[in-house]
This record gives structure tokens, sequence and C-alpha cells, in this order.
């Protein structure tokens, strides 16, 4: 834990974070919170599969607790969520930063029975961070090398990964898919 964020803020945030999860529809109600905050954003998740996304988050929003708590496993998966948010992958723009984040605070608001504006401000503490650091990411990234270190992480179904991810050409998908079995 560094000192930037402290061990109560960690707590609540922490502490909430489980209710919310104990509570049904959490992450559906987030995302349907997010997307109608902005028409761009419902665009880029016209096809999401929310199943799949709801988990996502949910280990997304795990690591981005423990985020910079010297645990080089979850920096390193916000490392790979940073450079998946970048200009040249999903393009994240910055300022939908803070729909993400109020989303996620009225989300707990309905979903956590005991929220309150000491538990909020402890979440934006906490995040603050991790959201700094993925956004700061946008204009970095996307060379073929950390397409490659992608996929070697990503395993194991590499080519609807690289389609998803990298948004790359059918050719280099292949070539990308191929040198990655044989470094396996
Ligand atoms: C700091 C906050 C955020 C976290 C922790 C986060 C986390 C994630 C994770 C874990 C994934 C799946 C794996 C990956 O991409 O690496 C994902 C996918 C995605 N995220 Fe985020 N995200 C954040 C902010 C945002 C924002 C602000 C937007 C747009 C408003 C956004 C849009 C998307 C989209 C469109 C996908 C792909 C959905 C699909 O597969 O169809 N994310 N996010």
């Amino acid at each position: 834990m560094t000192a930037t964020i402290t061990k109560a803020a960690y707590d609540l945030a922490n502490d909430s974070f489980g209710r919310c999860c104990n509570s049904d529809g959490f992450f559906d109600s987030f995302y349907s919170i997010l997307r109608a905050s902005n028409p761009d954003i419902a665009r880029m998740f016209a096809r999401t599969d929310f199943t799949k996304q709801n988990e996502l988050l949910r280990v997304g929003l795990d690591l981005m607790l423990m985020y910079d708590h010297d645990n080089d496993a979850a920096n390193q998966i916000m490392a790979k969520i940073r450079m998946s948010h970048s200009r040249h992958r999903l393009d994240v723009k910055p300022e939908f930063y803070h729909n993400w984040i109020d989303s996620l605070m009225v989300a707990c608001e309905k979903h956590d029975a005991n929220f309150t504006s000491d538990i909020e401000n402890a979440w934006r503490e906490v995040l603050a961070k991790g959201i700094d650091y993925i956004k700061s990411g946008y204009n970095e990234g996307a060379g073929k090398s950390e397409c490659l270190s992608y996929l070697h992480w990503l395993d194991p179904d590499l080519e609807a990964v690289a389609r998803q991810w990298c948004g790359l050409s059918k050719s280099i998908r292949d070539e990308l898919v191929a040198k990655v079995r044989a470094a396996n």
C-alpha cells in the first residue's frame, strides 16, 4: 500500500465493491448507465458480449483496487488494459473516463445498501491513480511487438484476440498468430 492511498479509503472502497458484487445486476447497471451517458460510448459497446464484459470488468476493478500496491501481476495487467484502451485500439477518449467513474458511482449507490458520500470519496481516491494511468496511455502503444506480447499474454484463442484487440489485416494477424504459436 502506498502513501498516496490511505488504508481507510482502500478498505471503504473494497468493502463497497464486495457488496456491489453480491448485489444482482451491478455490472449490467453500470454498463447501462455508462452507455446512456453518451451516444458515442453506447456505439463502442454495440457488439459487446456483456456476459464476458461484466466478468472482465469485475477483474479490472479488482486490479484497479490493487494497482500501485507493489503487486507486479496487477500492474502488468493494468499495462495491458492501458494499451488496449489507447487510440490505436479501442480508442477510449480521455474525456470518457469522467463518464466511466461517474457511472460507476451511480451504480454503486444503487447496489451498495451502505453507500455514503465518504464511500464515494474513497472509491474516487482509490481509483484515481489507475484511471490516470490508463488515460495517459491514449497516445501510446500499437507497435507490432506490443501487439505480439499482448497476444502472448492473452492466449489461448489467439486468432480471436488478434481480430479483437489488434485491429490488424488478416495477413498480419496470421503472421502474429504463427509467431506466438511458434514461441510457445
Ligand atoms: C479506468 C477505467 C477502465 C477500466 C479498468 C476498464 C477495463 C476494461 C477491461 C478489463 C476490458 C477488457 C480487456 C481489455 O480491454 O484489456 C475493457 C474493454 C473495453 N472497455 Fe474498458 N475500462 C475502463 C474504461 C473504459 C472507458 C472510459 C471506456 C469507454 C467509455 C471503455 C470502453 C471499453 C470497450 C469498448 C471495451 C471492449 C468491449 C468489447 O469487447 O466489446 N473502457 N475495459
